[in-house]
């Protein structure tokens, strides 16, 4: 029972406000909702509701009775409601049984709500769609002294206790909103406050909830905000627009983080940090998730979607705008490099298997199935495609038209990209094709040089292979830079082309000598490219090019094309004496961007090599990965010993610098910890550590290098960390890694810890999710056990959580990449799974999808 988004229908009623009133408690929180409606349309008011206990409904003062109104499973309908009018709806919940952390739930004492996508309907009967924007007012009651603060939306009206030693606290959100913004949190919290004064002299009240105990590791979080609500400031000229914003920190949590209006909740793992239990990966996705909600404020909240189909509307422009917070902050080249793995590794392989979707979706069974790599992360590609094709001015210039034509309003993404058009000027028919067309695309290019005429010619042709729900496909505009870059050192020249046919041409004159062409720099439109690159122009671009993305793109596709070869000819791979000049030469001397000299120095992961290949060739590909890594280890042993002896330790801090300089010596000491000294290096660097980021280091060197000693080390780190919740999870995510045949035992171990709930996302996940991801020789074992163990898991928690039962069974549904025998293990716990009594909508539409 697919919605579609060609079926869109307004809604036949709006509503103005909706005043809520939440009287809390476990098993039976009463909810009391007064409506004041208004008809848009002829037809029918129909309220979405699941899981509800209707306890009354009054029209206009009067009770209805059964026969005047119609209930389901998921919704009630009023077929003769008047045009105008006041509902009363009181209904009754139960938040201590709701597992699934969807609506209000409770969790670890803390009453909290996830509204986003369809949640709110499991809190009240409402129309739950998010183009019907309603005043929100809240009054929360609690006899539950446990719970000192209530909170909810806008601002703070007023707060009382009643003569029976009830509390009362009303809120009021003075801006519309959809009711999936809407948000509610009880418990008892320690708060971090602050202040900032917007460009334009307002004086916003900043509040940080986090457990109790934690307040000193909530300072980065803080100071985050900041940074990001003075950045919107400069960058965008855009304000904050109430008096308070709070944040709170929850452990029990589905997804990263919600930017519910004036009240955002964050998964605890995305605020809390302290250099003892944090690492550099930690603390930069604070402040690139921080930004991410505050950023939602002006792109998803002040403008919002008309229908689910236009999630990237707000999620793929939302992540654009906290890519370049992040790029700001910190090295825009390390930024760039972790969105360009993030698409070659997850979402090109979304893009091959059977959830394959436009970033705009045209049909969606459960919606949460939809908040994918391809809506956010291609999304967030796609806007950036058009800040390279209108220029950052341009682009700038759209985006304040957008907002200004459309603030308070729910629209589309045609609505954006006609601001786009309309503020720039620039013809963008053909571009909106990147929105309903999935799939990646490929790019074959061809270059020609003719020497008495000092001409260039560069051919390109573009393709898109059909992907599983659309056969079809049609050229895109792509924008693709290059640079061209010469031997003899006159000065490279940089161009934007930008592709529209199927097959098109590009002429140079006045080009000196023959040059060599970087492709794709900046990796500037989403797709894969086909080149005649020999294994030495790629070595020159690394070396050479100034674009420190278009080196390390060389490198990893030096590797590709080594391994690619190795493969076919059916021989191990070797390294070339250049190989190793070059490697020396960084290793000798780093350049001045240490993190960068890191990244070039890694290998790229099994699944961005995987991506190349119509079937994976699962053993080839990892034993080449060792093979290689082992090589270099070896050929390079003194070289990496120096480097990493030359980098100075200094007490910890989070700085651009610091990180790079960790992020060297951790790629040292993983070769290192290869050498015949492996034990010895990894030893003194777990030793030596005084913080989180080194620490884990020294572990993930020992798994990854299968070191005798790596599981003491571990269980010395789980003995020292037991009692924070944060760093277990680091020590699960540690375990899934393990490379030996022991990893199945030990990760049944870890379920048996007293700190592991299969109630709590963030401990699953970082047991599971680590497995399948990061450890590929174990989980595509060829007996299928590695597969087996996540299927069983999937299973076990579709009842208790579908939303995170359907994620962690992504990496199954691409049984097509795989050899027959993988195939065949696939499609029968598939088969098992969709047969399973009660299934999910989510996990549902997701296996169904993938099987034939
Ligand atoms: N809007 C949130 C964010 O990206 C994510 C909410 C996800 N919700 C869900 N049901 N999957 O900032
Ligand atoms: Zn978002």
């Amino acid at each position: 029972q697919p919605k579609r988004l060609a079926d869109y229908q307004p809604p036949c009623f709006t509503i103005r406000t909706i005043d809520l009133t939440f009287e809390l408690a476990a098993t039976a929180t009463r909810v009391t909702s007064i409506l004041r409606f208004k008809r848009n349309m002829p037809g029918n008011m129909v309220l979405d509701g699941q899981q509800l206990i209707l306890e009354s409904i009054t029209l206009n003062g009067e009770t209805l009775t059964a026969g005047q109104y119609e209930l389901t499973a998921d919704s009630l309908t009023l077929s003769n409601a008047p045009d105008e009018g006041e509902l009363e709806i009181v209904t009754l919940i139960n938040p201590a049984q709701n597992t699934a952390l969807e609506g209000l739930y409770l969790a670890d004492g803390v009453y909290c709500t996830q509204c986003e996508a369809e949640g709110f309907r499991r809190i009240t009967y409402y129309p739950d769609r998010p183009d019907v924007l309603a005043i929100f007012s809240t009054t929360i009651i609690t006899d539950n002294h446990a719970l000192p603060f209530l909170l909810s939306n806008g601002n703070k009206i007023s707060e009382q206790t009643l003569s029976d030693g009830r509390r009362v606290v009303r809120w009021e959100d003075p801006f519309p909103k959809p009711a999936y913004l809407f948000a509610l949190v009880a418990g008892d919290f320690d708060c971090l406050s602050d202040n900032f004064v917007t460009a334009s002299g307002r004086s916003v009240l900043l509040e940080c909830y986090v457990q109790k105990g934690d307040l000193p590791r909530t300072e980065f979080a803080m100071a985050s905000l900041k940074r990001a609500m003075r950045w919107d400031e400069t960058r965008f000229g855009l304000e904050y627009d109430l008096d308070r914003y709070m944040v709170v920190a929850v452990d029990f949590f589905n997804m990263g983080a919600m930017e519910n209006k004036g009240l955002n909740v964050f998964n605890s793992k995305f605020v809390l940090a302290d250099a003892q239990s944090a690492t550099d990966l930690d603390y930069f996705n604070i402040e690139s998730i921080i930004g991410h909600e505050y950023f939602h404020n002006w792109t998803g909240n002040r403008v919002t979607c008309r229908d689910w189909f236009q999630l990237s509307l707000k999620e793929g422009l939302t992540v654009f705008r906290d890519q370049e917070f992040s790029a700001d902050m910190g090295s825009p080249t390390l930024n760039r490099i972790d969105a360009v793995k993030v698409m070659r590794t997850a979402q090109f392989a979304e893009d091959a298997s059977p959830m394959a979707h436009p970033i705009r979706p045209e049909q969606v069974i459960e919606m949460n199935n939809f908040y994918t790599v391809t809506v956010y992360d291609k999304g967030a590609e796609v806007i950036r495609m058009l800040q390279t094709i209108l220029g950052k001015a341009g682009f700038s210039a759209g985006l304040k038209l957008y907002l200004q034509r459309h603030d308070g309003q729910a629209v589309t993404c045609d609505d954006f990209v006609q601001a786009m058009q309309d503020a720039s000027g620039i013809d963008l028919t053909q571009f909106r094709r990147w929105y309903n067309q999935s799939g990646t695309p490929e790019l074959t290019v061809k270059q020609q040089y003719d020497a008495a005429n000092q001409q260039l010619t560069l051919d390109i042709s573009q393709f898109t292979p059909a992907s599983a729900e659309q056969a079809e496909k049609l050229p895109l505009l792509i924008p693709v830079r290059i640079e061209l870059l010469y031997q003899d050192g006159t000065p490279a020249r940089a161009e934007l082309l930008l592709l529209s046919e199927q097959q098109q041409q590009f002429k140079f004159d006045q080009i000196p000598q023959q040059p060599l062409v970087v492709w794709l720099e900046d990796f500037s439109a989403p797709v894969k490219l086909h080149t005649s690159y020999q294994t030495t122009d790629l070595l020159m671009i690394a070396s050479s090019a100034s674009n420190g993305l278009a080196r390390w793109d060389a490198m990893q596709q030096y590797w590709s094309l080594l391994i690619a070869e190795a493969i076919k000819q059916q021989q191990t791979p070797v390294l070339s004496a250049e190989l190793i000049a070059v490697f020396r030469g960084w290793l000798l001397q780093p350049l001045a961007d240490l993190a960068l000299t890191a990244e070039l120095l890694t290998l790229p992961d099994f699944d961005t090599l995987a991506g190349q290949y119509h079937e994976i060739p699962v053993a080839a590909l990892l034993q080449c990965l060792t093979l290689l890594q082992q090589q270099i280890a070896k050929s390079l042993q003194a070289d990496f010993a120096a480097c990493y002896q030359q980098i100075t330790r200094e007490s910890y801090q989070y700085s651009e610098q610091a990180v790079a300089k960790r992020a060297l010596k951790r790629r040292c000491l993983g070769y290192l910890a290869l050498t015949t000294e492996g034990e010895n290096w990894v030893a003194q660097h777990y030793q030596q550590a005084d913080n989180m980021t080194d620490r884990l280091a020294a572990l993930q060197s020992a798994q990854a290098a299968a070191l005798p000693s790596a599981a003491q080390l571990l269980e010395q780190f789980a003995q020292q960390y037991h009692a924070n919740v944060q760093v277990m999870d680091k020590y699960s995510n540690l375990v899934a890694v393990t490379l030996s045949d022991d990893v199945f035992s030990k990760m049944q171990q870890v379920t048996e810890r007293s700190w592991f709930s299969w109630k709590n996302p963030n401990r699953i996940r970082a047991l599971y999710s680590a497995f399948s991801q990061r450890n590929p020789q174990q989980f595509h074992r060829a007996d299928g056990k590695g597969y087996q163990l996540l299927a069983d898991v999937v299973s076990k928690l579709d009842p208790v959580n579908p939303q995170l039962a359907a994620r962690l069974l992504t990496p199954l549904l691409s049984w097509r990449r795989y050899d027959k025998a993988r195939q065949q293990q696939l499609i029968a716990m598939l088969s098992a799974l969709l047969a399973q009594p009660g299934l999910s909508d989510d996990v549902f539409e997701k296996v169904s999808k993938s099987l034939p």
